[in-house]
């Protein structure tokens, strides 16, 4: 197996309800808001396919249809634009669709990140030996970590996850990793693993960032897990519990960028940075932003 087609299917986890969006998310799924013209899950989706997948199983709650229905083609639409002569705005229309198979899960309850990508299990195929997880609130950027998480499952075997040396003051919001050193620095052996854990108790600094290449022994720990932090089911308790039984984890360090579009402040951050690089919309916005600042 290249490292190119190590795994051709990659899971999306949307289920959850957006609070830290209400009222907003009464009517429009998280995954939809624009990143200035174009959703998060789109960008996420367009990682995925970059890096391999053909198939994206995102994991929907009863109700949020609307996120799977934004990767279906339009042709009314495609039609009018077409008509009229709307070359650009076609391009944008056809992207979605056309960057890899979208298939959904339902998730019935909300009970944790570790059910909702078991929740996907049913939709892998005999020949999925490894299988992505994505999480949409997280922009990693540049793309290209999970093709070389891809790599090191490639050379390591077992699970390879995305790190980012994150402060000790922000350590508890996240997954955490016990880590060894290899002779590569941006590649860590993991020896544990533990969700939210106090700063002072965090056995390090560097945390999940929201890329996952799962080997499929997975789904067998998941299936094996209890309640843990917050009540709910948690993937890194399942990561933890392969860990324990021998089974090879690394994590690939990123030292890129990242946003959080899990709420409205670290959404607002993504929106801004990509639109100053926006060449519509950048020159403006940035004189703008002067002004404003500079009249506080
Ligand atoms: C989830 C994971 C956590 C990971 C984080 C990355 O937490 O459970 O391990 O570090 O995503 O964003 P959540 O942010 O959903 O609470």
């Amino acid at each position: 197996m290249s490292a190119s087609t190590a795994f051709t299917a990659a899971i999306v986890p949307a289920a959850g309800l957006g609070t830290r969006f209400l009222p907003t998310t009464k009517a429009v799924p998280k995954e939809l808001l624009p990143v200035v013209d174009t959703p998060g899950i789109e960008y996420v989706a367009a990682e995925a396919a970059e890096a391999g997948a053909e198939r994206l199983i995102i994991v929907t709650s009863p109700g949020k249809d609307a996120v799977a229905q934004y990767f279906q083609p339009r042709p009314d639409l495609e039609k009018t634009l077409a008509d009229r002569g709307k070359a650009a705005l076609l391009e944008k229309v056809r992207r979605a669709p056309g960057l890899l198979a979208v298939e959904t899960a339902i998730q019935e309850e909300a009970l944790g990140l570790g059910h909702a990508v078991g929740c996907a299990e049913p939709n892998l195929r005999p020949e999925d030996e490894a299988v992505a997880v994505l999480l949409p609130d997280d922009l990693v950027l540049p793309t290209g970590v999970l093709a070389r998480m891809a790599e090191v499952r490639a050379a390591k075997g077992g699970t390879v996850l995305c790190a980012f040396d994150i402060p000790r003051a922000e350590i508890s919001a996240y997954g955490v990793f016990d880590v060894e050193e290899t002779g590569d620095p941006d590649v860590k052996k993991v020896n544990g693993m533990v969700e939210k854990p106090p700063a002072d108790q965090a056995p390090s600094t560097f945390a999940a960032a929201g890329r996952y290449l799962l080997d499929r022994a997975i789904f067998d720990a998941l299936k094996r897990i209890t309640p843990g932090a917050g009540g709910e089911l948690q993937l890194t308790d399942a990561i933890a519990l392969l860990i324990s039984e021998g089974h090879p984890v690394h994590v690939v360090v990123h030292r890129g960028g990242r946003h959080d579009l899990g709420n409205p402040g670290g959404f607002l951050r993504a929106a801004v940075d990509f639109a100053l690089d926006h060449p519509e919309y950048g020159p403006s916005l940035q004189a703008w932003l002067r002004e404003r600042i500079g009249s506080q």
